[in-house]
């Protein structure tokens, strides 16, 4: 029996997919590249020195997609195809809402058809929209702030239905805080297209020279230095809840629902400090406006993953800034 790992070859897919094969399991990948390159496959390859299927499939063909389910005994499927720029879905909520869902939706009915009855989703802490305080349970109030952010709520509900309806299926959501890092090989990392929204690539281009400085947005908010705090967790930490994830799956019916993170805040000026120190780096920045949308302050309670999935963030900040920094040396000179 396999696990089908949907948008295996992104960011965080990749990294789960190199933890679940040193576990010796049976993987499949799909990935149409929309936001990944086909050179990650052979790095992972390289990395675990074990193979995988690869299909190149967009979720949204469900004739394509169900060729994987023909060919294969999926067992259980881990699912993080999807786009995900927060800006870009607000400019485009009808591409991310077709792409998101009904990529989701086609996935679902292949899984029902082929009796695939386990699912970890995706998701995210953005489900918490404004969140009343900090540190964030799961049992929080959710809201969202733009169209990405619906998207993995509306999942979010769409497999709690189908949870209801089948009392056999299990879905695990999983609510990341902020993944940053890399592998420490430095052969697989983040990647963005054009200018990165988020502020770890961003800190990496200003590093590397291919931009000139930060912009930190806003220096008033209320915490420690005005600047905004965030969860940030390693992406192998992460890729490891993955694993314990599918434990759990295996021996469970039902929804439920773990967030994913270190539990400890960072400010953006911390962290700009933290890799100028890790990396022995001087990082240019600006205080700039606040970037609308933004919350003060976003970080985890994750003791439930704890107490449940008998998973916790080990990685240090320093070895994210680290593996960071690798992976986009690695990839410049390449
Ligand atoms: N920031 C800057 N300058 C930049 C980029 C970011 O100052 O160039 C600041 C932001 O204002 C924020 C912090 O750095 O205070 C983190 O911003 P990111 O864009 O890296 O991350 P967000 O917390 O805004 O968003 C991330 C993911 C979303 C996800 C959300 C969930 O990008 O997909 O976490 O909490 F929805």
């Amino acid at each position: 029996m396999s696990i089908l790992v949907t948008g295996g070859a992104g960011f965080i897919g990749s990294h789960t997919v190199v933890e679940l094969l040193e576990e010796n399991e049976d993987i499949i990948i799909v990935d149409n590249f929309i936001n990944s390159k086909p050179e990650v496959l052979n790095k992972i390859r390289k990395i675990t020195e074990k193979d995988f299927k690869f299909y190149e499939v967009d979720l949204l063909n469900k004739e394509k997609l169900e060729e994987v389910f023909i060919e294969n005994k999926i067992e259980a499927v881990i699912h993080f195809a999807g786009l995900k720029a927060v800006g870009e879905s607000v400019e485009k909520p009808v591409e991310y809402y077709h792409n998101n869902i009904t990529g989701t939706l086609v996935l679902l009915e292949l899984m029902k058809k082929y009796n695939c009855k386990k699912i970890i989703f995706s998701s995210s802490a953005t489900v918490y929209g404004m969140p009343k305080e900090v540190p964030i349970k799961e049992d929080f109030p959710l809201s969202t702030t733009n169209p990405y952010g619906s998207t993995k709520l509306m999942i979010e509900q769409i497999l709690r239905d189908v949870c209801i309806a089948d009392k056999e299926f299990c879905a695990i959501l999983l609510r990341y805080f902020n993944p940053i890092g890399a592998h420490k090989s430095g052969l697989i990392g983040e990647s963005p297209r054009g200018i990165p929204n988020n502020l770890m690539p961003y800190i990496n281009q200003v590093a590397i020279g291919k931009l000139e400085f930060l912009n930190v947005y806003g220096n008033d908010y209320p915490t420690v230095d005005g600047t905004g705090v965030r969860d940030y967790i390693h992406v192998v930490d992460l890729a490891k809840g993955h694993v314990k994830a599918l434990e759990k799956a295996r021996k469970f019916n039902g929804a439920e629902v773990y967030n994913l993170g270190t539990g400890t805040g960072y400010s953006v000026l911390q962290m700009v400090k933290a890799f100028e120190k890790a990396n022995n780096i001087k990082i240019k920045y600006k205080i700039a406006p606040r970037r609308p949308g933004d919350i003060a302050e976003c970080y985890a309670d994750p003791t439930k993953a704890f107490k449940e999935l008998g998973w916790k963030a080990e990685k240090t900040l320093e070895e994210m800034c680290k593996d960071s920094w690798n992976y986009t040396k690695n990839e410049a000179m390449n």
